[in-house]
């Protein structure tokens, strides 16, 4: 059984030292994000906070985009990544070049690209979102098409909620693009509908269609604190479920949930790790970093 007290001890003393925030996404394991995060929330609220904070180091316990996104808005801080290799299949869909050639295939059409991608993806695009202000960002924008990219599901669902003709690429979640409605139905069955059922909007229609709320992860955990349903399935990661059980203790949490592994591959022994030696640090071309940032801040503005 694995004893964490002296990793969160060692953590969050070197953190004083190091002036040093640790940011955490709500898919961050329980021992991690009830211990050591002083931050915690979905991508809008760590961008948002990466922005803001004075501490002169920021670790981020997520995934690599999330890491790149608190560089390109604070480059004077040190971002450390504690596993570099902590990707998302939503960022390895798309390239700059793919986005340059959408460009040219939609002249004049804005492009509005989901955080889950590379900062050199972002710094082709207009404006990014986050699937927690993706619908108002959506319709901030000039004229009736959008290109919505690279999440396929996360447009379709934008689509539903604006008058705005949405364009789609291919990307997915692997966590969420695994989820089914016929899954969804077998539980409502199961529970003889006594359940409620949320979901993350990057799952595929079929999914959205069976659920009771879609929305961001800050947006799930919103809904569960304020309206305390007696049963809930959380169609995400399984964190999610973990870390709101701990401080929703009326609210019975049921399966199915899937793991991200990328999300993973972050441990209390690699945030020591990085904390001790200042390493994996993240870094961003400036000229790349300049031309992203404008695309995230736009989006930070939005519900200014
Ligand atoms: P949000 O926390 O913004 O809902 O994002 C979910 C996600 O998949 C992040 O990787
Ligand atoms: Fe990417 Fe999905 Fe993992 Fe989030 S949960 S980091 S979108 S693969």
């Amino acid at each position: 059984w694995p004893f964490h007290a002296p990793l969160v001890h060692a953590i969050n003393r070197l953190k004083k030292e190091r002036n040093a925030v640790i940011l955490a996404h709500n898919y961050q394991a329980p021992e991690i994000f009830h211990t050591v995060a002083d931050i915690v929330g979905d991508s809008l609220l760590l961008a948002r906070k990466a922005a803001e904070t004075d501490a002169e180091v920021i670790v981020l316990a997520g995934v690599h985009f999330m890491a790149e996104t608190a560089k390109i808005l604070s480059p004077e801080k040190t971002v450390l990544m504690p596993a570099m290799d902590a990707g998302c299949s939503l960022a390895d869909s798309i390239t700059a070049a793919d986005v340059r050639l959408l460009r040219e295939r939609y002249p004049g059409v804005p492009i509005a690209t989901y955080v889950n991608t590379s900062a050199a993806v972002k710094a082709e695009s207009d404006v990014c979102i986050t699937s927690g202000n993706a619908v108002e960002v959506i319709n901030s924008l000039p004229g009736d098409e959008v290109l919505c990219i690279p999440d396929e599901y996360l447009a379709k669902w934008v689509a539903t909620q604006t008058t705005k003709k949405v364009i789609a690429w291919k990307g997915h979640c692997e966590v969420h693009e695994r989820f089914t409605g016929d899954q969804l139905k077998a539980y409502r069955t199961q529970f003889k509908g006594d359940i409620t059922i949320i979901a993350h909007p990057e799952c595929p229609p079929d999914v959205l269609a069976e659920a009771d709320f879609v929305g961001s992860t800050a947006k799930m955990q919103d809904y569960v604190e304020g309206q305390q349903p007696k049963r809930v399935l959380l169609i995400t990661e399984c964190s999610m479920a973990d870390n709101l059980a701990a401080t929703n203790p009326a609210v019975e949490f049921v399966r199915p949930c899937n793991l991200c592994p990328h999300m993973r591959r972050i441990t209390l022994s690699n945030i020591l790790e990085s904390l001790v030696t200042m390493q994996p640090e993240v870094h961003v071309d400036p000229a790349v970093a300049g031309r992203a940032r404008l695309a995230v801040e736009r989006m930070l503005a939005v519900g200014r």
